[in-house]
């Protein structure tokens, strides 16, 4: 997506050394790309409604493997859906 112009993105995860690496991986071809450690069932630093769009790639998978699988995952739909109009 950056790549097709899609510049203003931030990537969460739980997983500093997810974030770092990543960041890394991505900061010299994509510089404008935001990186944050984040907790995607409480994510009080983002304004409601400030994301045209949020995509999940697999942060689901891994709350449904988990413990309280499906309070944690209704807790990520929440924060995300006051987030943004569209979630994928
Ligand atoms: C299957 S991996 C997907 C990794 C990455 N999104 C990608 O597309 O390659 C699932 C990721 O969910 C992250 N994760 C698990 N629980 C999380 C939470 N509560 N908040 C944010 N990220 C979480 C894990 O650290 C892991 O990196």
């Amino acid at each position: 997506m950056y790549d097709k112009g899609y510049k203003h993105i931030y990537n969460v995860d739980i997983s500093p050394v997810v974030i770092e690496q990543m960041a890394k991986r991505n900061g010299y071809n994509r510089p404008e790309m935001k990186w944050e450690v984040m907790d995607v069932r409480d994510m009080a630093n983002f304004k409601s409604d400030m994301f045209d769009l949020i995509i999940d790639k697999s942060t689901i998978d891994a709350l449904l493997c988990g413990d309280s699988a499906f309070l944690n995952t209704a807790m990520m739909m929440k924060v995300q859906h006051n987030l943004t109009l569209t979630y994928l």
